[in-house]
């Protein structure tokens, strides 16, 4: 057991935890974000994407330990206040989901992509949200969603 310190969806965090677990654990079981969600829980699916430092990790396959001092975000972190973002936003519009199990990793891996590349084309989406299964097969419109939200940003990835 040790204090681990960062900075979970703007806010100082400090917890008393087995730096070992995995953050998907300590997020859901220790904290109550349970929007992150449990799939493989060997870093293949996506459903368990977090932001850490403005890179998209599988949270299943990350020790908490390891995200001492850094700044974490989850899917309850991303709208502003009760402004959904506009990748969420994106995702209502097309209605990019069926069960919505992957949803939440679905919009975090497209978040850090966005960052990466604000003016994505549809063939870097497909890209960089190919290590990202959907089980529903909601691809196509998890796509358009994605390339929606990209326009809507026109560049900003925030
Ligand atoms: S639960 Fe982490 S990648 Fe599948
Ligand atoms: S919407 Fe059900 S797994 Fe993607």
């Amino acid at each position: 057991m040790r204090a681990v310190s960062f900075t979970l969806n703007g806010k100082p965090t400090r917890l008393a935890v087995d730096e070992t677990r995995p953050l998907l654990w300590v997020l859901r079981d220790d904290l109550g974000l349970t929007g992150t969600k449990f799939g493989c829980g060997e870093a293949v699916c996506g459903a368990c994407t977090v932001i850490v430092n403005n890179e998209a990790v599988r949270s299943c396959a990350t020790r908490i330990g390891d995200v001492e001092g850094k700044q974490v975000l989850t899917i309850e972190g991303l709208a502003k206040g009760d402004r959904l973002h506009p990748i969420q936003e994106a995702f209502v519009e097309h209605l990019a989901y069926q069960c919505g199990y992957c949803t939440p990793g679905m919009i975090m891996g497209a978040y850090a992509m966005l960052l990466k590349h604000p003016k994505a084309t549809r063939a870097d989406i497909v890209k960089g949200l190919d290590s990202h299964l959907c089980r529903c097969g909601a691809h196509v419109r998890i796509l358009e969603a994605v390339e929606t939200a990209a326009t809507a940003m026109k560049g900003s990835a925030r």
